[in-house]
């Protein structure tokens, strides 16, 4: 198999047979001709079925996460509503406490409509064990989680369902993993034991902060053809255009990502020195909690482009910082070639209840980085100055 960066420019990618174009046209044709009926004269039919873009977008994901099958979504929430859509009435999941947001908001505002039923750990490791029920379908995480970034070990869970299944042979648990924090580039969970693993291409996979869209992958022949259904039934597709950007963003993933990677590396050395900071949390520090998982799991030694981190002050002293960075934008999302921030207490996370919040970490003075990949000299000068500005 090559080399990362070279399925990262090539895989999906071959030159147009008729004319020769090195990059993909768009393909705006909803339908395509057929021979007779139901003989389609290429390899597509209509396009929410398939598309050309789309497939050399899901092409390049798949070789990237080591997949057999990846499939694109509109949005990473869609994908996360798909993956919960394939489950029935009656049936159990179980997921890491701090998920994304719109997760957490989906398995407890959306999923249960469908009666499915959500139960959350902060200590997934330990409690397993005890959570999964012969209703249990599906086991969530996120890997680094969000805003906090402690890790979770992907095959140490597999193996407590794996154990669970021998009890239970006849009931299958799938692993799902959101692997957008880290992209393939660092992390490729199916690797681990995960059974799909999915991303908000909003950030990393995409990179530029211009697409909002999703994918999921899996090497299941039978999760595949039932996500796959599912992706057509319901309809919660990219268009040709977003597929393409994406899979042009997906050309420099390595780059970005380990540019991205060694900033936030610099930046999280710096704050740990720093007086005015109370705690980082970023999982390439040799003092993260979780080092050994760290070791394992992650890819070049890389920690990711996400820091977390307490400001002495309070809350004042991060409203105060985050309005003053010059290069960091004051904004939400992550993993664009720009570095951004934010508050989760007030923003991301805002709607999580001030005890379970902060009984995950997630206090008023927590800011939340995204390093981009601009110049580790500007980033660390920016973070600085905004630090002095805030703290005296
Ligand atoms: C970890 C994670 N998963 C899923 C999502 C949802 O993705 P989208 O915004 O593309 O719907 C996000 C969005 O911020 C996210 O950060």
């Amino acid at each position: 198999m090559s080399g990362f960066g070279t399925r990262a420019v090539h895989a999906g990618s071959g030159h147009d047979a008729q004319t020769g174009a090195v990059i993909p046209a768009i393909s705006l044709s909803t339908t395509f001709a057929q021979s007779a009926p139901s003989v389609p004269i290429g390899k597509y039919e209509y396009s929410r079925s398939d598309n050309p873009n789309r497939d050399g977008f899901e092409t390049v994901v798949a070789s990237l996460e080591n997949a057999k099958y990846a499939l694109g979504f509109a949005s990473g929430s869609a994908a996360i509503a798909v993956i919960l859509h394939t489950l029935t009435l009656g049936d159990h999941v179980v997921s890491v406490s701090d998920v994304y947001g719109g997760t957490h908001r989906y398995f407890t505002k959306v999923a249960n409509h469908s009666g499915i039923n959500v139960s959350f750990s902060g200590d997934l490791e330990k409690e397993l064990p005890t959570l999964l029920n012969e209703k249990t379908k599906l086991v969530w995480i996120e890997t680094p989680s969000n805003p906090t970034l402690s890790l979770t070990d992907i095959s140490k869970i597999k193996s407590i369902i794996v154990d669970y299944q021998a009890k239970h042979p006849t009931q299958k648990i799938s692993l799902v993993v959101d692997n957008t924090f880290l992209s393939p580039y660092i992390q490729t969970p199916l690797d681990h034991g995960a059974d799909i693993v999915m991303h908000s291409v909003t950030k990393y996979l995409n990179g530029h902060s211009d697409v909002v869209m999703g994918v999921a992958a899996t090497n299941d022949d039978a999760i595949a053809e039932r996500l796959r259904f599912f992706q057509n039934a319901i309809g919660a597709i990219p268009s040709p255009f977003d597929s393409w950007l994406a899979h042009r963003g997906l050309k420099t993933l390595h780059l970005r990502v380990r540019q991205a990677s060694n900033n936030a590396n610099a930046i999280a050395k710096y704050l740990a020195a720093s007086d005015k900071v109370l705690k980082v949390n970023y999982p390439g520090l040799e003092n993260h909690p979780q080092r050994g998982i760290f070791l394992k799991q992650h890819n070049h030694g890389l920690g990711g482009g996400m820091i977390s981190f307490r400001i002495k002050g309070g809350k004042e002293a991060a409203s105060k910082f985050t309005s003053s960075t010059k290069i960091f934008t004051l904004a939400e999302s992550l993993g664009g070639v720009e570095s951004l921030l934010e508050v989760p207490s007030i923003m991301t996370h805002g709607g999580i209840p001030v005890a379970e919040r902060e009984a995950n970490g997630i206090f008023d003075d927590l800011i939340r980085l995204s390093c981009g990949i601009e110049d580790e000299e500007d980033l660390i000068a920016d973070i600085k100055q905004a630090l002095e500005a805030a703290t005296n």
